[in-house]
């Protein structure tokens, strides 16, 4: 059910049931934090793996320091520079934080996110709220109300309607580091807050810190060749030159290679062959093509299209895109180089 009951959504939270909240990145699928009960809801009902961790919201840096162990002074800059907005800060969670939450990990991943619905919601409820985005485990992510409607019809789910997302896509997710008192930095997912924009801001406080950018496993367990699949495939094409019946037949003579499952996402191949391709143009600035990536996925399956085709076009190729581009190639069935 979507609707703009503020009250209701409390009362929800409050016993344990979760309640979806409009951001300013993506929907999340919020529950309180302090109960495991409602923290296993949410992956039951996206049904995600237990080992990939959920991100803890807050409405203030107070609540974000009863998270974690220590709130260290990068940390602090970071939050007061960025937050609101689309930083998730990853750091030593304290005992407050269960360990369901972190999927075992000694860390937790916070943010305080842009949205004055979200921010009243953990005000009124003094609490902070576990959130993934609101849809199903490896599939698109919801910048709309409805579309959240649509990916968990089959539920009983109260939809706090806070219109479009201005953002359009997941957070930043920086993993903050202290060793011999040295600030070390990872961006374990790429986001609007661009790793340049982070490191111009530190080296301007002055700040001592380097970015070590590896990305174990082990430290971002959500990390997998396949995510926000839309329902029909997408195919990457790099190659300008080749039209749109030589994408589809490149597509029909790989078909038969190509996995049907990657680490637990399914990845649907239809047997007979594609013919109506939506071509997918997001223009040429990487904010609105951010706002509307998500929109344009969902949307070719309700038009009718059997698959989407994306052209990358070599204007691309700059740091601000490079957000949209990694999720449209971890949302791809197949890439043409
Ligand atoms: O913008 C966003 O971040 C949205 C909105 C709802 O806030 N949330 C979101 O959550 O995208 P989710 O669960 O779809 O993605 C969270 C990502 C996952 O890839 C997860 O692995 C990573 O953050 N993450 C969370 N906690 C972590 C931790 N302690 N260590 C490493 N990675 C973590
Ligand atoms: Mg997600």
């Amino acid at each position: 059910m979507i609707s703009k009951d503020l009250k209701l959504a409390i009362e929800k939270i409050k016993n344990n049931h979760l309640v979806a909240i409009p951001t300013e990145t993506v929907y999340g699928l919020a529950a309180r934090y302090d109960s495991e009960e409602a923290i296993k809801k949410i992956f039951e009902t996206k049904r995600r793996p237990f080992f990939d961790p959920l991100i803890v919201h807050v409405a203030s840096i107070d609540q974000a320091k009863s998270l974690v162990e220590t709130w260290p002074v990068i940390a602090d800059k970071l939050a007061k520079r960025f937050w609101p907005g689309p930083l998730t800060l990853v750091l030593q969670k304290s005992n407050k934080v269960s360990s369901l939450i972190t999927s075992g990990l000694e860390s937790v991943g916070i943010r305080m996110p842009n949205h004055p619905m979200a921010l009243e919601l953990i005000k009124q409820l003094n609490l902070p709220l576990a959130a993934p985005s609101a849809n199903k485990f490896g599939k698109t992510s919801p910048s709309t109300a409805q579309h959240v409607e649509n990916e968990f019809k089959e539920e009983d789910l109260l939809i706090l309607e806070g219109g479009n997302c201005s953002v359009g896509i997941e957070s930043t997710v920086l993993l903050i580091e202290i060793k011999n008192d040295k600030n070390c930095l990872s961006v374990l997912r790429k986001g609007s807050i661009l790793k340049s924009e982070i490191e111009n801001y530190l080296k301007s406080e002055k700040m001592n810190f380097e970015f070590v950018d590896i990305i174990q496993k082990e430290k971002s367990p959500g990390h997998m060749k396949h995510h926000y699949m839309p329902k029909v495939p997408l195919i990457i094409c790099k190659n300008a030159s080749m039209n749109t019946q030589n994408v589809l037949a490149d597509f029909e003579l790989h078909k038969s290679q190509m996995p049907r499952q990657v680490e637990g996402v399914s990845i649907y191949i239809p047997s007979t062959a594609l013919c109506n391709p939506n071509i997918l143009d997001l223009g040429s600035d990487a904010a609105q093509a951010a706002r509307v990536l998500y929109q344009r996925l969902r949307e070719s399956s309700e038009l009718g299209n059997d698959c989407i085709i994306f052209y990358e076009k070599k204007e691309y190729n700059s740091e601000s895109w490079e957000p949209i581009l990694e999720r449209l190639h971890k949302a791809a069935t197949y890439i043409i180089a």
